[in-house]
């Protein structure tokens, strides 16, 4: 872990937040690459869920929504962990999680088993709180959404009715969303602010545990699809006294990170449970209607919810390699091409004979196709190696061949292998090594 968080940081992936003011705890910015890397891994989920499909649309809610929102949905009273206060250190814990802790005087030990005393345990509601307005007072509060889930709720008659779609069907949306975590940490993995993405499948109620089964499977395929090593994934159903207040049913995609098996996404059964509260709390009708089998009915709900920045971290972690390459040690991320920040580099042998200048016509024509970097800037070893710590899986080197014939070598990042290309035929060729 501390290897890819040095990597993250030194080749532009993750930065400290406010880091020349010490830092944020648990905030992060993404640097050059690791915007690339993130913005790859929404529009493959956007395009699996969303694009390809033609039962799921796709939304984009407001963060900040009526206080009522949160009360129907039950997070104003039960969005919250059990806390507890170190009497020595003032440091503080979740109760539930003590034996993930450690004590920041002695880090071998857990939470009160170091001498300090904790307090009773009290519940800690999760929701960051803000005013609307230029009043401070209760009647101005209000949060900044914890799940991107509830903007898909309220909004599910004005979609069906101008979507026109018929159940089954499902709303996807990509946004921020914020938790005043207890103890946020292991890097982007738990952190206060954060991105989701989430789909609420809309179904008759009987069809909800095939969709669920579904749902479970092909949301973990999709972490398979992308380049994650199947032996480092599962599904570990959750036990009934593990289920949130609104879920019948619910599984975890987890992931073996460095410190441990974590969830990466949950997918619930969530019945009809947010839509008839909400149902109850505005006084609308929130049922639908089935014209040919004129049945009327409340539709239930599966949700596969997924962690933007938990599955960055988790292609990160996955992708990072160590080997050998001309007698050296590398290291190298293999991310899936799609993934990939940057798709292809092109670098000149020689800086003289014209090659910068070819090199750089060969950069222009494939940065209209996908991100690509130029590199004159030392050996072409130390060129390859720079690349492969950022995952780029295409090194493209222009040479005195590529002066006589307009051919140019592309090395593969993974196999290493060279082969001669023709110019004019490179973005199709790479792009169809992209596609995969
Ligand atoms: N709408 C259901 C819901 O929000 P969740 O399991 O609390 O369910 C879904 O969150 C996903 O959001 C998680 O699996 C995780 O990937 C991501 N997530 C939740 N809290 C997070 C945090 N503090 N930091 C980063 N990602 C988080």
């Amino acid at each position: 872990m501390e290897k890819v968080v040095n990597l993250a940081k030194r080749r532009g992936f993750a930065f400290q937040s406010s880091e020349i003011y010490g830092g944020l705890a648990s905030c992060w910015d993404y640097g050059p690459v690791g915007i690339e890397l993130k913005r790859n891994v929404k529009d493959a989920w956007w395009r699996d869920m969303v694009l390809t499909r033609s039962d799921i649309v796709g939304i984009d809610c407001a963060i900040l929504m009526h206080p009522r929102v949160w009360e129907a949905s039950g997070h104003v009273a039960g969005f919250t962990d059990p806390l507890v206060d170190c009497k020595k250190c003032k440091e503080r814990f979740r109760a539930d999680k003590l034996m993930d802790a450690r004590c920041p005087e002695k880090p071998s030990q857990h939470p009160g088993e170091c001498g300090g005393e904790l307090t009773e345990a009290r519940q800690f509601n999760l929701m960051f709180k803000t005013f609307m307005g230029p009043v401070e007072d209760t009647a101005n509060v209000v949060f900044m959404r914890p799940e991107t889930a509830q903007g898909i709720f309220v909004n599910f008659l004005n979609v069906l009715n101008a979507s026109r779609h018929k159940i089954p069907f499902g709303i996807a949306q990509i946004g921020k969303s914020f938790r005043n975590e207890i103890t946020p940490g292991n890097f982007l993995f738990r952190t206060r602010e954060f991105e989701q993405m989430e789909m609420e499948f809309f179904v008759k109620p009987g069809d909800d545990e095939r969709w669920y089964d579904y749902w479970k499977e092909t949301r973990l395929q999709w972490y398979r699809r992308y380049g994650i090593r199947a032996e480092h994934l599962r599904l570990r159903p959750h036990a009934k006294d593990e289920l949130a207040h609104y879920a019948k049913a619910c599984v975890d995609v987890e992931y073996e990170f460095p410190f441990g098996w974590q969830e990466l996404e949950g997918i619930a059964n969530r019945t009809d449970f947010d839509l008839k509260q909400h149902a109850a709390y505005s006084g609308k009708d929130l049922s639908y209607f089935n014209e040919e089998t004129r049945e009327r009915f409340v539709p239930y709900v599966i949700e596969p919810a997924a962690g933007a920045d938990r599955a960055t971290l988790a292609f990160l972690v996955d992708a990072y390699d160590e080997d050998e390459a001309e007698g050296e040690t590398r290291a190298v991320l293999r991310f899936h091409p799609r993934l990939a920040p940057v798709k292809a580099a092109v670098f000149p042998l020689l800086r003289k004979d014209g090659q910068p200048e070819k090199a750089q016509q060969v950069r222009d024509i494939l940065a209209a196709h996908f991100p690509v970097q130029y590199d004159q800037a030392g050996s072409i070893g130390r060129r390859y190696r720079r690349q492969d710590e950022i995952g780029t899986p295409f090194g493209i080197t222009v040479d005195h061949q590529t002066m006589q014939d307009d051919t140019v070598t592309v090395r593969d990042r993974d196999s290493m292998q060279q082969a001669r290309i023709p110019i004019e035929r490179l973005p199709d060729e790479l792009r169809r090594r992209i596609d995969v």
